[in-house]
């Protein structure tokens, strides 16, 4: 008897792990591959190292009776949820299965991802979520959507503690989309995935406007218009692979300092091409990669919101091995000038890093806030003072390279000495003032001017004193604002050796409920 019953459970056992595999069915499966996607447990399998995935909850099931759903279970319920190593490092996973109910979020699914949310939390291991699903089970109404409030929670909880990236490789759409945003990085799948709160037929019809899915929603609207996502990526495969390349930056979680790469580079080589990369000219632009590309460990630049606000540059990179957050001025666009976007940016990636350790080294070329008012009206002394705050609240080691201008509150902002920046560096081309000395002439020399016989002569006049006076790093270098003035063959080694100097740094904000950003 015994042996008949041990026999009949592994038979079941095998019949619900067969079932649970098969997920939506053949067809299904064929029909998410037609679309270019990936199903939920290829997806695991490329994110992964080999063999480390293990499944939690394969068996679940909705507990949803009405529209006949009561006939309709398949096991695992939409979601593959579980652990895994990448790089043999700890994470959690969930992948959303589009072949089962359209990847639909029941209260079994949300259970599902909470669990492991919660050991997470427990563990202190990144999260990652891979997102295709058509949204709430329609059939399970109310109890869906608290199911999605229960993960929006544990995000918010998470935030800060664990790492959290989401990938969106198909459809994520109406509330939903709020747990990725409240995750700190988002990739997308171009031309197969989207999201929006309300999609093009709900905007037809209330707003008259005409718009496909792709423009509203897709890869790449959210990298280059709205900024909600990070990275825009060709293919699943890319996208896997990319997550796996960035997780290699970041520590498993907030108490942890990010792992070490190897480095074959020296940390203490000069690199006498650096000395004319930055234009003497202040009015000639540059690319600020190129300045990146040379300091850092080679090849080691991961660009975050590349394709969003490109007036500034942010990423993650390797120096002597070591993880650090760049943040960059990018003369080559709109001269650099922070505006609305640059400031919102730059302000998260900033408060990402603070988060989990990772130091900033942060290259100042900034003529200053972009003037107009579009900028005015839309906000940019509220989104300006984000990143202002962001910088100001970080208490990570803070590296700063003046490389030319760094003028008006854009100086102050970026990661100045007066808001605790621990080494201030700057470029004999550096012009530390409080405006140019076109604006400021004008000001400051308006009546003169306009007396002069020949005003042209005369502005000169004004413009080289001023120039001569200010548009150098000597003044600050006077003051201590700077702590060294170096041609700029010294900047790699003078970071690294910062960065080892700073490596035990402590520094604490005063105790409070928390800090009220201005948002
Ligand atoms: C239950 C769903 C579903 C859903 C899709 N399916 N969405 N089942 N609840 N929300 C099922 C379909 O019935 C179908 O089942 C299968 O998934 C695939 O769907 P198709 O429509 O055939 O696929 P496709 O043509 O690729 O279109 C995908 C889609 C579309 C664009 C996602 O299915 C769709 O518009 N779904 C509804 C999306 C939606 O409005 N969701 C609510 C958003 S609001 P069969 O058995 O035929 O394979 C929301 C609120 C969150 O989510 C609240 C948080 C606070």
């Amino acid at each position: 008897m015994g042996n008949q019953s041990e026999h009949r459970t592994t038979v079941e056992l095998e019949d619900r792990n067969r079932r649970a595999l098969l997920g939506g069915g053949e067809a299904r499966v064929a029909r998410q591959h037609e679309a270019g996607k990936k199903t939920a447990r290829e997806r695991i399998e490329l994110l992964v190292d080999p063999g480390s995935f293990v499944e939690m909850d394969r068996l679940v099931t909705h507990r949803c009776t009405d529209f006949g759903m009561g006939e309709q279970k398949i096991p695992g319920d939409g979601v593959v949820t579980g652990y895994g190593k990448v790089e043999g490092r700890q994470i959690f996973l969930f992948a959303q299965d589009f072949t089962v109910f359209g990847g639909s979020l029941s209260a079994s699914y949300a259970k599902k991802i909470c669990k492991i949310m919660d050991l997470a939390i427990k563990v202190g291991a990144p999260v990652v979520g891979l997102n295709d699903s058509g949204g709430a089970r329609i059939q399970e109404g109310v109890e869906s959507l608290a199911g999605y409030a229960d993960i929006f929670l544990r995000n918010t909880m998470a935030s800060g503690v664990v790492p959290q990236i989401s990938a969106i490789m198909g459809p994520c759409a109406g509330g939903a989309v709020y747990s990725p945003a409240i995750t700190d990085l988002i990739f997308m799948v171009e031309q197969s995935s989207y999201m929006f709160i309300t999609g093009p037929e709900v905007i037809r019809t209330v707003t008259h406007e005409e718009v496909t899915k792709e423009d509203l929603g897709g890869a790449r609207s959210h990298n280059t218009r709205s900024g909600v996502a990070h990275f825009s990526v060709e293919s699943d495969e890319q996208c896997l692979q990319q997550i796996r390349t960035l997780l290699k930056y970041l520590p498993s979680n907030n108490q942890e300092d990010p792992p070490t790469a190897p480095c074959s580079q020296p940390v203490d080589a000069e690199d006498p091409e650096l000395d004319d990369l930055v234009p003497h000219d202040p009015m000639k632009p540059y690319d600020i990669r190129a300045l990146i590309g040379r300091v850092i460990d080679q090849d080691s630049f991961f660009e975050v919101h590349q394709h969003y606000a490109p007036n500034i540059v942010v990423g993650f990179a390797h120096m002597g091995g070591r993880s650090v957050g760049i943040v960059a001025n990018q003369p080559m666009v709109l001269a650099g000038c922070l505006d609305l976007n640059a400031s919102v940016k730059a302000a998260r990636f900033v408060r990402f890093c603070d988060c989990f350790n990772i130091p900033i080294v942060t290259f100042v070329d900034v003529p200053g806030f972009l003037p107009g008012t579009d900028q005015e009206y839309r906000g940019i002394i509220r989104h300006g003072a984000k990143l202002l705050y962001a910088y100001c609240e970080a208490t990570v080691p803070k590296i700063t390279i003046i490389a030319r201008k760094a003028y008006g509150g854009a100086y102050d902002v970026m990661s100045s000495k007066h808001i605790r920046g621990d080494v201030s560096l700057a470029y004999p081309t550096a012009e530390i003032a409080v405006m140019g000395p076109e604006g400021a002439v004008n000001i400051v020399y308006r009546k003169e001017i306009e007396a002069a016989e020949d005003q042209e002569a005369a502005r000169k006049q004004f413009i080289d004193e001023y120039r001569r006076t200010f548009a150098n790093p000597f003044k600050a270098a006077e003051l201590g604002f700077v702590d060294e003035v170096i041609q700029p063959r010294m900047t790699r080694k003078r970071i690294c050796r910062a960065l080892d100097m700073l490596k035990n740094k402590r520094d604490t904000n005063p105790p409070r409920k928390h800090g009220n950003l201005p948002l």
